[in-house]
């Protein structure tokens, strides 16, 4: 776990990706991401683009999407578009977006499962994931008292709490079984479900369930995000 400021955040995540990216290139020929929404995009993604990363071994994928179209303001995609890939010029084949804008959801999602098989194995191993933290505790589009079905990589979402409520997600064994998991949470709102998650023994809420369940996790906070943790846990760097 790191607490530090933003732009302490954003170097440690850089070059965590940065050597990451490296390793899985030279093992594999590919580095398998899946992005956020949100805050974390938005802190994060214009200092990841600008890192030495081959980005045509880079394969693209999101942890979960909002049901719009991909011009829309909300869309998770645009976001990254704007902020990353563009600025990147990672080329439009290693990007593999949901297509949200279509009506049916479970199809597009089966359709974004197989594309995750085929680039990140059966079942997909995703080399990196990076999430962000809803104030409930939520991880991408999985909800506390939701669900994630264990029977499949991606689902549909139709009553979400944050809107929209028309969505689409990684569910829960993709998330976890990330060779990288990384958990960004920034801001006060934050402070509460953070300090649930890292010191509450069998925390329910889906980051609770994530940070068990994952193998490898980087968490990065924010001096806020951290602000409810007990003293002897915070700047301890929880990577191997
Ligand atoms: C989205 C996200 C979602 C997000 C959390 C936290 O579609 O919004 O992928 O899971 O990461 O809701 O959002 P903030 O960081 O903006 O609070």
């Amino acid at each position: 776990m790191i607490v530090d400021d933003l732009s302490g955040l954003q170097r440690r995540l850089a070059a965590d990706f940065e050597s990451r990216a490296a390793e899985a290139i030279a093992a594999r020929g590919r580095f398998v991401v899946a992005l956020p929404g949100g805050s974390v995009a938005r802190a994060f993604f214009p200092t990841l683009a600008l890192k030495r990363v081959d980005w045509a071994r880079t394969e693209f994928f999101w942890i979960d999407e909002r049901a719009v179209p991909p011009q829309d303001a909300e869309s998770n995609y645009a976001l990254a578009s704007t902020l990353w890939l563009m600025p990147a010029r990672v080329p439009a084949s290693r990007i593999h977006r949901f297509h949200a804008e279509l009506a049916d959801l479970d199809r597009v999602a089966q359709v974004a499962a197989d594309e995750l098989v085929a680039a990140a194995g059966d079942p997909p191993r995703l080399d990196m994931a990076l999430i962000g933290v809803g104030e409930d505790g939520h991880v991408a589009s999985i909800f506390p008292d939701h669900g994630s079905p264990a029977d499949r990589y991606a689902t549909a979402v139709y009553d979400a709490p944050k809107p929209p409520h028309r969505r689409l997600t990684l569910t829960m064994p993709v998330l976890s079984g990330a060779e990288r998991v990384v958990v960004a949470a920034l801001g006060i709102s934050k402070a509460d479900v953070i300090r649930e998650a890292l010191t509450v023994v069998g925390g329910t809420t889906p980051v609770a369930e994530l940070l068990r369940a994952s193998k490898s996790t980087l968490v990065l906070l924010d001096r806020e995000a951290a602000s409810q943790l007990p003293l002897g846990i915070t700047n301890r760097d929880g990577s191997p």
